[in-house]
């Protein structure tokens, strides 16, 4: 299969018409998002969610999210809004969260991966909204990377992944976020955030009141465990080299690898430290840590590295977000210095 590469900011018109003329045609687009690209089809057509997981290599028990453009698109999704979702989606729709409710009939069991709930999301970016209306239909769409490797945040790590596999990629240029969106399920008493993201849990508590945080966000699942959220389990966001967290000081991290061959993954001013390093966003800044943190899993894999020590990122705002993928893509491999 031939992969087209459209840039909307370019070819706006084209953009949308023939994602909407692929996607009614029950095929697969890739699309920008503020948080990371999405491959997406028709949520409510089981054959085309089918080439979704084919193009991913993704396990069919991992449900996908179903993306809408505007808020009275959520009603027909679900059997019921319960009323804090509804304040949540006011609250920060379009954004990157996604909430779980139980499911209506019209969700295909391959979109929930067999659950009886459906995630479902609004995104901020302008063009994906503009490209879900013109399809006329919700999109289900998870990351656009192959099952396992990093999240892409541009069409070119799309391309690298995607090619020939999908038959068209829309180019939104580098998106705004650089994690994927928060998940939080309101199928449990209290809700639940399973999957940390751009929409902080503080936030969160300040808007709803009280919210959990699933033990899978930061801790590796126990054999026989099983994940609230099925993305959980599975190794993710992992390039070729094997990483390993450093948690301690900048000094101690120097002390620890003195002599060792390896590639740093630190933060941006700590690079002349070391022979060899990635930065990731600067220190104490956890939105710039967001935004660079797959690329520079992607880059260290360009760059044909084998080990890699990495510093480790603070744990609260966004920075959870970012620490979830980190130790996820490390392979839950951390010394404490
Ligand atoms: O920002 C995002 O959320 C991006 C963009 C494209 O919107 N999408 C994304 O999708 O990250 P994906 O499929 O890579 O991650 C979705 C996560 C998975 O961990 C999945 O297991 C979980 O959400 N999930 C989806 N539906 C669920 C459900 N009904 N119950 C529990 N977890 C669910
Ligand atoms: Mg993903």
């Amino acid at each position: 299969m031939q992969t087209e590469v459209i840039n909307i900011a370019k070819d706006y018109d084209r953009a949308l018409s023939e994602s909407a003329r692929l996607i009614k045609d029950g095929q697969v687009v890739a699309i920008p998002t503020e948080t990371v690209y999405g491959l997406a089809a028709n949520a409510l057509d089981e054959n085309a969610v089918k080439k979704i997981y084919i193009a991913k290599g993704r396990p069919s028990d991992n449900p996908l999210i179903v993306h809408v453009s505007d808020i009275s698109e959520l009603s027909p999704l679900v059997s019921e809004i319960p009323l804090k979702a509804k304040i949540m989606a006011e609250r920060f729709w379009p954004g990157p969260l996604t909430m779980i409710m139980k499911k209506s009939g019209i969700i295909p069991s391959v979109t929930s991966g067999g659950l009886d709930t459906v995630a479902v999301r609004m995104p901020e970016s302008e063009y994906a909204r503009a490209i879900i209306k013109a399809c006329g239909v919700p999109l289900a769409a998870p990351s656009a990377n192959l099952s396992g490797s990093p999240s892409p945040t541009n069409a070119k790590y799309v391309f690298d992944d995607m090619n020939g596999r999908i038959p068209l990629i829309i180019d939104g240029g580098k998106s705004k976020i650089g994690v994927e969106s928060t998940v939080i399920t309101f199928t449990t008493d209290i809700p639940t955030v399973l999957r940390p993201g751009g929409v902080t849990v503080e936030e969160i508590r300040n808007t709803i009141g009280e919210v959990n945080v699933d033990d899978a966000v930061l801790h590796e699942l126990k054999n026989g465990e099983t994940a609230a959220s099925p993305g959980m389990k599975y190794k993710h966001y992992a390039p070729r080299a094997d990483i390993t967290i450093l948690k301690g000081s900048l000094e101690q991290f120097i002390e620890y690898t003195s002599g060792k061959d390896f590639f740093a993954l630190v933060f941006e001013g700590e690079e002349k430290y070391f022979e060899k390093a990635v930065t990731y966003g600067k220190p104490l800044d956890a939105v710039s840590e967001a935004n660079r943190l797959f690329d520079a899993l992607r880059e260290l894999d360009e760059k044909g590295a084998k080990t890699v020590f990495a510093r480790c990122p603070e744990l609260s705002g966004v920075g959870l977000a970012v620490y979830n993928r980190l130790i996820r893509s490390a392979g839950f491999n951390i010394i404490e210095l």
